[in-house]
């Protein structure tokens, strides 16, 4: 995938920065955002500036062009600025990989959730997709090539007690990815997503979602992880690595005939 250019989002750490460095093995140049400091109402920390540049040296490691940009998914006009600016380094995007999501503020039954809970899990976790995608795919569309890969979760195929802002906004991300996939498959734009199941938090990874989600469940004790395995009939909890592997083949040419699909990597949780 040498002479390709990928814009993921999300990628101070965690899924983001697996999925970046798989890319940057296969010779895929990148640029990496973040939005790098704390949401308010959002109540555990967001990616930082020093672990999105921790994540864009790794990939210089495998010999990849790599920037970074911070800017918030929510926001139209910085996310514009900064696909103007990776236009102009790089003067294309093939692979746009929207990876930014939150977890939480969830825990909570549906007639407890409060406007603003409910606002924020929405407009980034299924309207940050949609922005960028907006962003993006023009570009493709003129060059008549280019892949989108939407980084849903198995909450895009199934419900969640207590996550009830976490599941509509993954289950419209899958809607979303299905209907452009129609909307472009015509012009060589492929749109696919990618359902993770329950995803370790490596510690080179720096990722956090899992430990939230244990904290949303009020789950007592520190290794969470032992908590997850009986849901997962491989029992063991699915590794980022496989993820990105996941992102890397609908990103490539060996699925060029993949469009509308949804990968699921969950350790068959969703077929039990
Ligand atoms: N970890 C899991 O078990 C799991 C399972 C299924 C799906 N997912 C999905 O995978 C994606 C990545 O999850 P992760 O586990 O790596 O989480 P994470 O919290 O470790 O990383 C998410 C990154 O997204 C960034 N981000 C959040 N909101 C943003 C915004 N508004 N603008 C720009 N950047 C923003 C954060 O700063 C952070 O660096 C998410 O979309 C998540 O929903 C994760």
């Amino acid at each position: 995938m040498t002479d390709r250019l990928a814009l993921i989002t999300g990628a101070a750490r965690g899924i983001g920065r697996a999925t970046a460095t798989a890319l940057a093995a296969d010779g895929v140049d990148l640029v990496l955002a973040d939005i790098a400091e704390d949401i308010k109402g959002v109540p555990y920390p967001m990616g930082t500036g020093s672990q999105l540049e921790a994540t864009a040296d790794l990939c210089r490691e495998h010999g990849a062009g790599v920037s970074t940009e911070r800017f918030d998914v929510r926001d139209t006009v910085a996310a514009a600025a900064a696909v103007e600016r990776a236009l102009d380094r790089h003067g294309r995007i093939d692979v746009l990989v929207n990876n930014a999501g939150l977890v939480s503020p969830s825990g909570k039954p549906v007639h407890e959730v409060s406007d603003a809970d409910w606002e924020v899990m929405i407009d980034v976790d299924l309207t940050g997709a949609f922005r960028m995608m907006r962003l993006v795919i023009p570009g493709m569309l003129r060059r008549g090539s280019g892949c989108v890969v939407n980084v849903a979760s198995t909450a895009g195929l199934v419900g969640y007690r207590h996550f009830a802002g976490y599941v509509a906004a993954k289950h419209g991300l899958i809607g979303l990815t299905r209907s452009a996939a129609l909307d472009y498959a015509p012009h060589g734009v492929r749109v696919n997503a990618v359902c993770p199941g329950s995803v370790r938090d490596e510690p080179e990874l720096e990722g956090v979602m899992m430990a939230e989600i244990a904290r949303c469940l009020e789950l007592s004790g520190t290794d969470h992880e032992k908590t997850f395995l009986p849901t997962q009939p491989t029992n063991r909890l699915v590794r980022a690595a496989d993820v990105a592997g996941a992102v890397r083949w609908l990103a490539g040419d060996d699925a060029r005939d993949v469009t509308g699909s949804v990968v699921t990597v969950d350790g068959g949780y969703t077929v039990r």
